[in-house]
């Protein structure tokens, strides 16, 4: 596992494959093990690997979304707000799960946010993304991870550059 943490990195650009399914298998089996509160797991992850969703998904936001058109897959995390008031964690465990998973695939990943962010003046990306994929109300949108095989390769962060008084013993 520290190998893993040790060498992921965010990667926004993809070869233009797809993953094989048996690493899409994989992919399935880590989101579903992830931890959830109270164990009610009350997630939905929707798979798209199709050419003009992807598109329409990199258009969720002005920022920080385009790459997503040239992934292979975009696990789109979600959640049902009324079977649990801390979705957002269990989102975003969930989330972190698919990107070492993916690591420990070869393969990259990059989360891009959508709750809290924008679409438009008028449209939050959550609403855009509920419109776009059909999802029923009670779906709330966490983040998309954008997947594929590496196009780019980024060097680990080196131990030093680490921040350890983050970490404080017994009392802040
Ligand atoms: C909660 C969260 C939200 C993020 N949102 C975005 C995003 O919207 N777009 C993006 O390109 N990267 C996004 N990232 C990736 C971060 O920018 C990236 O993890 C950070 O800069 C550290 O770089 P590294 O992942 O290569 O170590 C997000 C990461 C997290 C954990």
């Amino acid at each position: 596992m520290i190998e893993i943490l040790r060498k992921r990195r965010s990667i926004r650009r993809y070869q233009a494959k797809a993953i094989d399914s048996q690493a899409l298998e994989v992919m399935k089996e880590a989101l579903l093990r992830s931890p959830s509160s109270r164990g009610i797991n009350p997630w939905a992850f929707i798979f798209v690997d199709q050419k003009e969703l992807l598109l329409q998904l990199s258009r969720a936001k002005e920022q920080g979304a385009q790459f997503i058109k040239d992934a292979a897959l975009a696990v789109v995390v979600c959640a049902d707000e009324t079977k649990s008031d801390v979705w957002v964690e269990d989102c975003s465990i969930a989330a972190i799960v698919a990107q070492l998973a993916a690591e420990s695939l070869g393969l990259g990943s990059c989360w891009s946010q959508i709750r809290e962010r924008a679409h438009s003046k008028e449209k939050s990306a959550e609403k855009y993304i509920q419109e776009l994929l059909h999802l029923p109300g009670n779906l709330r949108v966490l983040s998309i991870i954008a997947i594929g095989i590496p196009a780019e390769s980024k060097a680990p962060i080196a131990k030093e550059q680490l921040d350890y008084t983050k970490i404080q013993y017994n009392r802040y």
